[in-house]
């Protein structure tokens, strides 16, 4: 199975399956890393890991339509068969979704449906909530609406901070991410 990895900004997740991938024996690849932030650390962190890496943003394109077109050909020329959304910040749109349909997994800072959107943790924070948590779940035509694979709570305690919240929902996507792509990738089929 060839994976592509979707990011817009730090990383840490593709970090998080790029390092689980060379301790585990899995029968997949990390093929490629599209970035559509140019100055996005990720970029740097792929250039280590050596993992091929693309750059561009839709700014460059007349259409989202071309611009998807040019990642369904890099997708295409790579034979990639399934696309992992690590912090990717943009609604996919139906380009993508015509031929990735159920091939596509997104994680998410927040219990979902709870706090969609760009600023999960930040929403749920403010919200004054007791828990909340992360998601794993299948990319649809809505917004952080597929069906959901997986999800961990994560408590809010009363001496939380925005930042230490943060780091405790970044640890358990570090952990659930890669195990939920793994599961995946050892039932053979991404839509088994
Ligand atoms: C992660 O917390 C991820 O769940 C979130 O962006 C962050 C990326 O961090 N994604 C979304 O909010 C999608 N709506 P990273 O670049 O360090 O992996």
């Amino acid at each position: 199975m060839k994976i592509a990895v979707f990011a817009s900004g730090n990383g840490s997740n593709f970090q998080a399956l790029v390092d689980y991938f060379k301790k585990n024996r899995l029968s997949a690849t990390i093929e490629w890393l599209f970035c559509d932030q140019p100055h996005a650390y990720v970029l740097q962190r792929a250039k280590k890991a050596q993992v091929p890496s693309t750059c561009f943003s839709p700014k460059e394109f007349a259409s989202k339509t071309e611009y998807e077109q040019a990642i369904l050909e890099e997708l295409a020329n790579r034979e990639i068969d399934l696309i992992v959304l690590a912090g990717y910040m943009r609604i996919v749109g139906e380009g993508l979704l015509s031929i990735y349909e159920n091939k596509m997994i997104n994680i998410h800072p927040s219990l979902l449906p709870n706090f969609p959107g760009l600023h999960g943790i930040r929403d749920a924070f403010e919200a004054g909530v007791e828990e909340t948590g992360v998601t794993v779940h299948y990319i649809d035509r809505g917004v952080d609406t597929g069906p959901i694979i997986r999800q961990e709570k994560v408590v809010i305690e009363k001496e939380d901070t925005l930042a230490t919240l943060e780091q405790k929902i970044h640890q358990i996507e570090h952990q659930i991410f890669p195990e939920v792509i793994a599961k995946i990738v050892n039932m053979g089929d991404v839509n088994k």
